[in-house]
């Protein structure tokens, strides 16, 4: 009898489902799109009715599929977006349009609630710093800009965990993103009561949590007539998105370290205690692993900075790609592939969308720094490959600095395919770069933590072991000295032009 798993990622774009045997195979997966509502600038909305009528959609496409039948499917994983706000009244129904992880409406009540705190104690009390995107100062704005929605609320849940009270009837929340909410104890992997207290939240709101392979609730038997016949299947807790897809990479052992090159960067370390960044540069956050954590740095314009470059200063190459069919990324990394590391002292600083970390800064820009009469345009092409993979080690700097080893990183996302992309960072980083064979994220994940719950594999190490291999390997090159005396030179420019970044955004704001 086949044996399947169901991983469901509730997106920003998207649900997706997909299918995989014990082996780890993908047997079937499918996408349902929903809508981004921007009602105001810096507000970003969903609706959750969405994205249940999506995922229904997206379920009955993999079970559709030849040979699958839903009596064998074993085990079901949810994973999605992090830190959205859900609220529901006591009818379990939903009060208003989910306030997403991207919406940036609460600085206000982010500085309130940490002057109220303080920022020691808020680290203390949570690992992170309270940012506009977590949750816990959404529940705040909602009590001070919405009243009326306000003193209907009930519960409080984030994205994937209201698909789930959809598909099995249950609250329930699991570690890693409840990590997310800036009321989350994450050191000791509960939600923090003294932080509840002084945000004035009652914890019958939020559901109770569970680790992320355990098994928290079944597919109810309305659910089940929805989505195809599933009653009874077990759902595991599954993970906020980047730890499910932290195990669909394998980052679940602590000195294997996974850098994504997407249109943003994320770093990613699994890691053995509980750690916190002194500043709370990092996000220290639960992992889907029972008893592990994870440390986490997000670059804003990672692979994203290659792709303003193509599309606005490689138009040559984009002609040659509509002729040739040849990637226009291909024919500006092989010329890079030719100047000399270091681009004889031409630094890029990928700013272009300010920064996460480790500057949490709106302000910061772009900027090509050390332009001379020998640079042309292949200097510049490498510099942009550079300059990103200096703002991941900055990154892996921090977490070196809390005492983490560091023995292999596996890359993903776009930037990862380009050969050249991937010495660079071998040797920027001075550490190998292996890539593994499933590229499918965080449902991927979420699978392998639903086949744990189900009892096909002993633990999330067996299942990764089951499901992942290496299948490519880059070793650090005679390029890392120069490199490593490259860096610090890129390290001083953000302090240097800090004051800079926020004068001239002053000025272009007068003028806009
Ligand atoms: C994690 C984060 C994103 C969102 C959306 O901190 O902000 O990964 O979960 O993908």
């Amino acid at each position: 009898m086949a044996v399947y798993l169901l991983g469901i990622d509730v997106g920003t774009s998207g649900s997706k489902a997909i299918l995989i045997d014990a082996a780890g195979a993908i047997k079937a997966s499918a996408t349902t799109e929903y809508p981004l509502y921007t009602p105001q600038p810096l507000w970003a909305e969903q609706n959750p009715s969405d994205w249940w009528a999506a995922t229904v959609s997206s379920i009955k496409r993999v079970l559709q599929e030849e040979g699958v039948r839903p009596a064998d499917v074993a085990g079901v994983g949810l994973t999605g977006q992090m830190h959205g706000l859900v609220l529901l009244d006591a009818q379990g129904e939903v009060l208003r349009p989910c306030i997403m992880w991207n919406d940036q409406r609460t600085a206000a009540q982010c500085a309130a609630i940490t002057e109220k705190v303080g920022l020691e104690n808020v680290l203390r009390l949570t690992g992170n710093p309270i940012l506009p995107g977590f949750t816990a100062p959404k529940i705040v704005w909602v009590r001070e800009n919405e009243p009326q929605v306000y003193a209907n609320v009930a519960k409080a849940l984030l994205p994937k965990d209201y698909v789930r009270y959809r598909l099995t009837g249950g609250f329930f929340g699991e570690v890693s993103d409840a990590s997310g909410t800036s009321m989350f104890d994450v050191g000791r992997r509960q939600w923090s009561d003294e932080m509840l207290q002084a945000l004035e939240v009652p914890r019958a709101w939020l559901p109770e949590v569970t680790e992320s392979p355990e098994v928290s609730a079944r597919i109810s038997a309305g659910a089940a007539a929805e989505t195809g016949r599933l009653e009874g299947t077990p759902v595991v807790g599954g993970g906020g998105d980047q730890a499910a897809q932290a195990v669909g990479t394998g980052i679940v052992a602590e000195g294997v370290v996974s850098a994504t090159l997407g249109t943003s960067g994320v770093v990613f370390a699994a890691s053995d205690s509980y750690r916190v960044e002194p500043q709370g540069r990092l996000h220290a956050f639960c992992h889907a692993v029972p008893g592990m954590w994870h440390l986490m740095g997000v670059m804003l314009s990672a692979a994203g900075s290659f792709r303003w470059y193509r599309d606005t200063l490689g138009e040559v190459e984009r002609a040659q790609e509509a002729q040739t069919g040849r990637d226009a990324y291909d024919i500006l990394t092989e010329a890079a592939a030719e100047v000399a590391p270091g681009c004889e002292g031409l630094l890029f600083l990928p700013y272009l969308t300010g920064e996460r970390t480790p500057y949490p800064d709106p302000n910061a820009r772009g900027v090509f720094f050390g332009l001379t009469l020998r640079h042309g345009k292949a200097h510049m092409t490498r510099a942009v490959l550079e300059g990103v993979s200096y703002g991941l080690l900055d990154s892996l700097e921090l977490m070196r600095a809390l005492g983490l080893s560091i023995e292999q990183v596996r890359a993903s996302g776009g930037g990862a395919r380009s050969p050249l992309w991937r010495q660079i960072l071998a040797d920027v980083f001075d550490t190998e770069i292996v890539t593994v064979n499933v590229t499918e994220g965080a449902a991927y994940g979420a699978a392998l933590l639903a086949g744990v719950g189900a009892g096909i594999y002993a633990d999330v190490l067996s299942a990764c072991e089951a499901a992942l291999r290496l299948t490519g390997r880059t070793e650090p090159g005679p390029a890392v000295s120069t490199y490593a005396d490259y860096y610090p030179r890129y390290r001083a420019l953000y302090p240097a032009l800090a004051p800079e970044f926020a004068a001239i955004a002053e000025v272009v704001s007068k003028h806009l």
